[in-house]
């Protein structure tokens, strides 16, 4: 398995692929086929109906790592802690603790170079966040796009950088912007929505697998339609069982 170290020194060599997961039949599915798991806090959205994630608390986000760490047993777990969770030090290293004996291998932040580096000097893989930042932005939108801000976002990328966090996510910001900062820090950046010049990729896997339809953001691709097929298998299931064409004989016992 991947420690937080290897996926530092990826960085120039081999591009990183990591998805979100939360759930255990997911995470055995996805074991060893990308490079990390992130249990993201759109858990909220995805799995839990809320409109965002400002509602996640250390409980969903703990069972949820717990789950997926039982299924993913060969692939880097990182739990992303949720909004009002690394408020002070002692905080953050409480609530980071709790995710590492539940079953992550490192944590993501989302800003905050002060708590990264306190958590990056306790011996805590880090994974930083910056750009489009859900529990601190109200504005949805692409960040970075005037000079100021984009500036903005390029120091505060220096700042995780030198704070020790071993990679950094980059959500939805100009594609050029990130090259900029991809090849300002020495650090991996894995991007969502920040185009092909990051050392990685992250998709959350509901939306690439079309099983999240409330809305589709533009940087989604979808590898598979796995809400069409499972309307469909409910379909035919419900007039089987009305028809009486199930259960068979074979899935009786005599
Ligand atoms: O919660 C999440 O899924 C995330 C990714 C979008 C990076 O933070």
């Amino acid at each position: 398995m991947k420690a937080p170290e290897d996926v530092r020194n990826m960085k120039g060599k081999e591009r990183i692929a990591m998805l979100t997961c939360y759930d255990s039949s997911s995470a055995a599915l996805m074991d060893g086929m990308v490079d990390l798991i992130l249990v993201g806090d759109s858990l909220g959205m995805v799995m839990l109906g809320y409109e965002n994630t400002s509602g996640v608390t250390m409980d969903d986000m703990l069972r949820a790592i717990g789950a997926v760490s039982r299924g993913a047993r060969s692939t880097l777990i990182v739990g992303d802690m949720p909004l009002g969770t690394y408020s002070t030090e002692k905080d953050a290293l409480r609530n980071a603790g709790k995710f590492l004996d539940a079953g992550a291998h490192g944590v993501k932040i989302e800003r905050k170079p002060g708590i990264a580096a306190f958590l990056a000097r306790q011996g805590i893989g880090v994974m930083g966040h910056i750009g489009l930042t859900p529990q601190t932005i109200s504005d949805f939108r692409v960040q970075g796009k005037n000079k100021e801000d984009a500036e903005r976002l390029m120091e505060e990328a220096r700042q995780m950088d030198e704070a020790g966090c071993f990679s950094l996510v980059l959500e939805c910001i100009p594609l050029e912007l990130a090259r900029k900062i991809t090849s300002l820090v020495s650090i991996p950046t894995i991007g969502i929505g920040a185009g092909p010049h990051c050392d990685g990729q992250v998709l959350v896997m509901h939306d690439m697998l079309g099983l999240y339809q409330k809305f589709q953001p533009k940087f989604v691709k979808r590898y598979a339609e796995l809400g069409e097929e499972m309307k469909k298998a409910f379909i035919q299931y419900r007039d089987e069982v009305k028809s009486g064409q199930f259960p068979e004989d074979r899935h009786s016992f005599h």
